[in-house]
């Protein structure tokens, strides 16, 4: 999509099928990126954001009804 490298690499417009549809390529792919790091955001706040950071940090998970010994 730049076309400094496409001078330096004139062959990667073949490649891509063009710059129109290396944007399009490029935006779907960045689309994906945004949705994937939303949804999981979403998911690990779902699960609960304390205990979820907590066992990142710590090692321990909070299991509901189960006590440590
Ligand atoms: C190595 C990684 C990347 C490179 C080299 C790159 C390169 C570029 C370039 C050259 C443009 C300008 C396109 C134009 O002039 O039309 C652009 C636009 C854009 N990029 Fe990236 N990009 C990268 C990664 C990403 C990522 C990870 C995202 C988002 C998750 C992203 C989102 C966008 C968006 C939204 C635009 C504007 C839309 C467009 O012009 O088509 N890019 N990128």
């Amino acid at each position: 999509m730049s076309p400094n490298v496409n001078a330096a690499v004139p062959g990667l417009l073949d490649v891509f099928g063009g710059r129109q549809s290396a944007r399009t390529i490029h935006f779907l792919c960045a689309f994906g990126f945004v949705a994937f790091v939303i949804i999981h955001v979403a998911a690990v706040l779902l699960s609960g954001a304390f205990n979820n950071l907590r066992s990142m940090l710590t090692g321990r998970y909070d299991l509901k009804g189960r006590r440590e010994e």
